[in-house]
């Protein structure tokens, strides 16, 4: 089984309108603190999990590339004493593409990283300035060049279906990102998140969302694209060719066992027939004080939660899921009835070992999950 490890960096220099992750404003902070704890949670999580092949390290954030790269370096160290690295294990860094983190690509490269993650989210001025970014156009051209030469592989985010961004528009940002060659791209439609900047200026009427129908005009327009590129979509919102797919996302996806380490992370480990879900505080000052016994919430996962879980996280992907593996964590079959319903209706394609979404499925993604779950549902 792959086993992976998220190591989240909580402070951002600015806070984006439209995040709702669990980030704070960057301040002075306490190097040592930090790696004492971070290193301490480590220790106690190796005793939980026992001996682990260890396939992925992935710095997420927040900022991680605000982090000390020495900081990096040594965390890096820490796990691959306390795990078994495999020999191709990914070890992956968000980066915001600003001059100052640029400046610390080679020193994160030589700390171990092999893959980064740039947030370039687009490549026009005014919609950087919309989005709050604290980073140019030109700037983020310039770090995807040195991160394309600077590491192994190299994956960016943007987030499309803007108000005022034409289909036109959009076609050129996202040729313009797979000219570069970049290995991986994850491309995200705007979503407002409920308590963001972005949220009140919708609630203001300031600006909206593009409607349903030009929503999914941009999805199937980005499908295009990338299909075209020899990058298809592999999940919902990540592209690439085969076997450049993102090696610590596919663990969530496919459902495997990770731990989280810093403020508000997340993990999900088995631990003989039984997998448990563990959350870290999510503040800052919290998780510094408390010990790792304190910090980390743990609940037991029921095999119908871990049934669900599997659904929802599997169904993402374009290969979908494995029938047998949802028959083990349900302890039932998926429902025949259900199966055939969804597939009579061009939503859902299935053979005697696999299910997977079609791209009609993958739109109503939500609703397909809470028909397979419930016999008694009305259906699509
Ligand atoms: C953890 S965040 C990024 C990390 C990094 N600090 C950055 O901003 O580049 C991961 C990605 O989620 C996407 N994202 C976050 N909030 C979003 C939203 N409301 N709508 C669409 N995409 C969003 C952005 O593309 C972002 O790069
Ligand atoms: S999008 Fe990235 S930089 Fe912006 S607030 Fe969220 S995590 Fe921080």
């Amino acid at each position: 089984m792959a086993f992976g490890i998220y190591i989240h960096w909580p402070y951002c220099t600015r806070i984006c309108p439209y995040c709702d992750f669990n980030v704070y404003r960057n301040r002075a902070v306490d190097i040592n603190l930090w790696r004492d704890a971070l290193t301490q949670d480590l220790k106690w999580f190796a005793d939980q999990t026992g001996e682990r092949a260890l396939t992925s390290i992935y710095f997420g954030g927040g900022t991680p590339s605000l982090m000390p790269p020495a900081l990096v370096a040594s965390l890096i160290e820490v796990c691959k004493e306390l795990w078994h690295p495999s020999d191709d294990i990914e070890i992956n860094l968000e980066a915001n593409p600003t001059d100052a983190e640029q400046a610390r690509f080679r020193d994160f490269r030589s700390a171990g990283i092999n893959r980064l993650s740039l947030g370039i989210q687009s490549f026009d001025d005014k919609a950087l300035q919309f989005l709050g970014r604290n980073h140019s156009a030109v700037e983020a051209r310039a770090a995807l060049d040195l991160s394309l030469r600077t590491f192994e592989r190299t994956t960016l985010d943007l987030i499309y279906a803007r108000p005022e961004q034409s289909l036109a528009d959009w076609q050129q940002e996202l040729e313009t990102a797979l000219e570069t060659g970049v290995q991986h791209l994850s491309l995200y439609q705007l979503t407002v998140e409920p308590d963001t900047a972005f949220q009140k200026a919708v609630d203001r009427k300031d600006w909206a969302l593009p409607d349903d129908p030009v929503q999914a005009d941009f999805y199937d327009l980005t499908q295009e694209i990338c299909d075209a590129a020899g990058k298809p979509a592999y999940e919902v919102s990540n592209h690439a060719a085969p076997g450049d797919e993102s090696h610590h996302n596919m663990l969530y996806w496919t459902y495997q066992d990770y731990i989280g380490i810093g403020p508000g992370a997340h993990g999900r480990l088995t631990k003989g027939t039984a997998k448990e879900a563990i959350t870290g505080t999510s503040k800052p000052g919290d998780y510094l004080a408390m010990p790792p016994d304190a910090k980390f919430e743990t609940e037991p996962l029921h095999s119908e939660d871990q049934a669900t879980e599997y659904l929802l996280m599997g169904l993402r992907l374009n290969s979908g899921i494995e029938t047998g593996k949802y028959e083990q964590l349900a302890g039932k079959p998926l429902s025949q009835a259900r199966v055939t319903q969804l597939a009579d209706k061009g939503l859902l394609e299935h053979d005697t070992r696999r299910c997977n979404l079609t791209p009609a499925g993958r739109k109503v993604l939500n609703q397909v999950v809470l028909q397979l779950l419930s016999d008694d549902r009305p259906a699509l």
